[in-house]
């Protein structure tokens, strides 16, 4: 059996302002009727899947539970950060519950809570390929066919094919290279985007964060001592998981381990990270635009345009332009420059 662990946490900042630090992304409904949260947990419910561990902030606890509760899901725990410290200790933490329950030889099946993928029983027999080299220890990762030097992604080689059927040895790993570095990678025609899902056993990242980032499974080494349960949530010891250094497990891990693969997949994967993307994976009227909420477009082509709370937006004559209108703030923005979402909450974090 896998063992799903879904990271339900980080701010979505790409996604003002409708995602917010009290509202993130994966708990809204964004991409589809169901959060995407609650989309990511449905894809991992059948027979080769054992109860999914939630890893989330301790903020948000009651919106996960009851976005579970919607779906008649069981988790197996939903782990609770005191304050978020970024992937690597998200699932360090993971790994050190699993630990606290004598499964460590689990195959943990890491998975962001921030994808659409079309293409469910695809995913599936990817995430089957990867297993017989997780079983020997491997960092699996799976990889998707680039279409553009996006800079947002992890960027893997391909090695050598290796003794598992559809699985390729990972000669480098790159997260988040320079745009000319990423139209290099994508013109080689060796390199995948991580797609952000791992597969491993819960010792095997255990072993690997003690090697290469020491502080952050010292810091989850010690959380683990004071598990805490209280119905489905558990809580590690907060000072020691607070003490960890905020990194994410492509920088801290996955760039230096010498022990990964790559399954490349094409199962219909995008991330939902900003709003082209949201774009990009929309139905779209005859014009190319994405609607929703009480909106109307004018000669207005290929825009994102968005309103909440009833409010009426009109657009005339707009090319690629977003238009997000909440009740308090109201984006307009090129949408290839929806990156710079991330920039300018930052300055307006700034000012508060
Ligand atoms: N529990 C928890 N705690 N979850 C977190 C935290 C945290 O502190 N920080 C982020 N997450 C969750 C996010 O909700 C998301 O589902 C997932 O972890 C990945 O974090 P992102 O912040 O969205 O990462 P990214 O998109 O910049 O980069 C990752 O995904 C790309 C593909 O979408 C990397 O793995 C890249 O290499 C990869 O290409
Ligand atoms: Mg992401």
């Amino acid at each position: 059996l896998v063992r799903p662990v879904i990271l339900s946490g980080g701010a979505g900042t790409r996604l003002w302002p409708i995602s917010r630090l009290a509202f993130p992304k994966q708990l809204l409904p964004i991409a589809a009727d169901q959060t995407m949260l609650q989309a990511t947990v449905s894809r991992v419910v059948g027979a080769q899947f054992s109860a999914p561990i939630i890893v989330a902030d301790e903020e948000h606890r009651f919106f996960v539970k009851d976005q579970l509760e919607g779906l008649g899901v069981a988790p197996a725990a939903i782990l609770l950060e005191p304050e978020g410290r970024n992937t690597a200790a998200a699932i360090g933490l993971a790994a050190a519950w699993v630990r606290s329950q004598a499964h460590d030889d689990d195959l943990l099946l890491v998975l962001p809570s921030d994808h659409v993928i079309r293409d469910v029983a695809s995913f599936w027999a990817g995430v089957s390929a990867a297993v017989p080299a997780a079983m020997t220890g491997g960092l699996v990762t799976f990889g998707i066919r680039p279409d553009r030097p996006h800079t947002g992604y992890g960027y893997v080689e391909a090695g050598q094919v290796s003794e598992h059927e559809g699985v390729q040895h990972v000669r480098r790993f790159v997260e988040k290279p320079s745009v000319e570095a990423a139209e290099a990678y994508l013109a080689s025609g060796k390199f995948y985007w991580n797609s952000g899902m791992f597969l491993f056993r819960g010792r095997s990242i255990l072993d690997e964060l003690s090697e290469h980032e020491p502080r952050v499974w010292k810091a989850v080494d010690d959380a683990s001592e004071g598990f805490q349960r209280d119905g489905d949530f558990v809580r590690p010891l907060s000072s020691p998981f607070c003490s960890s250094p905020s990194t994410s497990i492509d920088f801290a891990v996955m760039e230096r381990t010498a022990n990964s693969f790559v399954v490349p997949v094409d199962f219909g994967w995008s991330d939902v990270g900003s709003w082209d993307s949201l774009w990009e994976i929309s139905s779209k009227d005859g014009n190319g635009n994405v609607v929703h909420g009480t909106v109307l477009p004018l000669d207005s082509r290929d825009c994102l345009v968005r309103s909440e709370h009833g409010k009426l937006v009109v657009t005339i004559g707009l090319r690629r332009i977003g238009v997000v209108a909440t009740r308090d703030a109201i984006l307009v923005t090129d949408l290839d420059r929806s990156q710079n979402v991330k920039e300018a909450v930052d300055i307006l974090r700034e000012r508060d």
